[in-house]
């Protein structure tokens, strides 16, 4: 039997769990590869540090050159996450002639062309199928799986934090502080989440998939985006009534005028794949011009899914299958026709509004007659029973046929101008 030695830089949470699947498992990647994955060194910052892995004696060190120096090492797993030392690192681990695989998207979304042309020059390989959801393979499904179709349209639950605080929130009537202390206490959120609550961290990953679906290089925080953080639970139950669930939703659309992208909050139907998609998970629907609608489901964080995303990651460099959705990356910026990205204030859709209005004659009308000045056909408006302090504050919830971005947000901006509206709108995007 062949034998590739490989190494891991990081053994934190995701990389104890690739060592484990490395030692325990060789029969898999030998099926798989025909050839044994070696582990021959695991880099740490700090040998003393107690740890849950157990390795064999002299595979871990401190000293990343052990593995730059050994030419027997081919392909390593770089898992540390953040910016830097994970750059440097990155940049010296290729020069040193290694393949990487790596599921830091962050580091990707902010250096990912410098990296890919450091690596290129070098002819070496970066694989990053665990950049994006985890343990669902959607970066080798998209660049390979799916290369025969013009890509569509794309709608992922990219983000396992922010799923399980809004999965919280709508069936456990749960305001947002507690859903996310709860995501907290139960391991599925950071104790700094903001990255994940904020919708950047689904903002990344969104870039990276439409740089391989549709070949827009498109620079991640040019990505209109808002996280799930300033959700409010009533509008949850609010939107159940009418028979949604609401998600953070990273959307991309291929149109004439470019590509839609954004990531925000929106509501989805019940029963759709999408709003059945709980807790921490994650989901990608794909739209494909010749397969039709693909959908993938799975685990897009946590320790044996991500190291199941790294592994064949190392079985398939070690082969020298990643290379292909490498190239893929590279034949988008070398004469194919770049999708540049569309103004995002021509996204059509239906809106869900929510105002919170002075209980007293003739307040529908003002609102219907700055939603009718900007285009906006109303679908339905419910008025509901007031749960603030004030009673004679109430919430108005109007759904809104399809119109366009900057429509319904230039009728918000008057609808707030008028003084039988207080403070605490809600607009969001329904799905279609
Ligand atoms: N923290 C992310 C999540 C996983 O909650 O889905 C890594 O991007």
């Amino acid at each position: 039997m062949k034998k590739t030695e490989v190494a891991i830089v990081g053994l934190g949470t995701v990389g104890s769990g690739v060592a484990r699947l490395l030692l325990d498992h060789g029969d898999r990647t030998a099926r798989h590869a025909g050839r044994t994955l070696w582990l021959s060194h695991v880099v740490v910052r700090d040998i003393a540090k107690s740890r849950d892995a157990q390795l064999p004696e002299g595979l871990l060190t401190d000293d990343l050159n052990r593995v730059i120096k050994d030419p027997n090492v081919k392909v390593v797993a770089q898992l540390i996450g953040g910016i830097e030392p994970a750059r440097s690192i990155m940049l010296q681990l290729l020069e040193g002639g290694k393949d990487i695989v790596t599921a830091n998207k962050a580091l990707l979304a902010e250096h990912g062309p410098e990296l890919f042309d450091r690596a290129r020059q070098l002819g070496r390989s970066i694989a990053f199928e665990a950049s994006v959801a985890g343990g669902i393979p959607i970066i080798t499904n998209i660049s390979q799986c799916l290369s025969a179709n013009q890509v569509t349209s794309l709608r992922g639950i990219l983000n396992g934090t922010s799923n399980f605080v809004v999965t919280r929130m709508d069936q456990d009537n749960l305001p947002y502080e507690k859903a996310i202390a709860r995501a907290q206490q139960l391991g599925f959120a950071e104790t700094d989440p903001i990255h994940d609550v904020d919708g950047s961290d689904s903002t990344q990953k969104l870039a990276i998939l439409a740089h391989l679906g549709f070949g827009a290089r498109i620079r991640w925080n040019d990505i209109p985006c808002r996280g799930i953080d300033t959700l409010d639970k009533a509008d949850m139950n609010y939107a159940r009534q009418l028979g949604y669930r609401i998600k953070l939703i990273a959307f991309a659309l291929y149109t004439e005028n470019g590509l839609q992208l954004i990531v925000t909050p929106m509501l989805v139907e019940i029963g759709k794949p999408l709003a059945e998609v709980r807790e921490n998970f994650n989901a990608i629907s794909v739209m494909g011009d010749a397969v039709g609608p693909v959908f993938f489901h799975g685990q897009g964080a946590g320790r044996m899914p991500t190291a199941s995303a790294i592994v064949a990651d190392m079985i398939d460099t070690a082969v020298g299958r990643t290379a292909l959705t490498f190239e893929t990356l590279e034949l988008w910026s070398d004469g194919v026709p770049r999708v540049e990205m569309a103004d995002p204030g021509d996204l059509s859709g239906q809106f869900y509004l929510r105002f919170n209005v002075r209980d007293e004659p003739g307040v529908l009308g003002q609102l219907a007659g700055i939603l009718g000045e900007n285009e906006i056909s109303i679908a339905s408006v419910f008025q509901h029973t007031s749960d603030m302090q004030n009673d004679d504050i109430v919430p108005v919830v109007i759904m809104t046929r399809a119109t366009l971005e900057k429509n319904a947000s230039n009728a918000v901006i008057e609808i707030e101008k008028l003084s039988c509206v207080v403070a605490g709108t809600e607009r969001l995007r329904i799905l279609e």
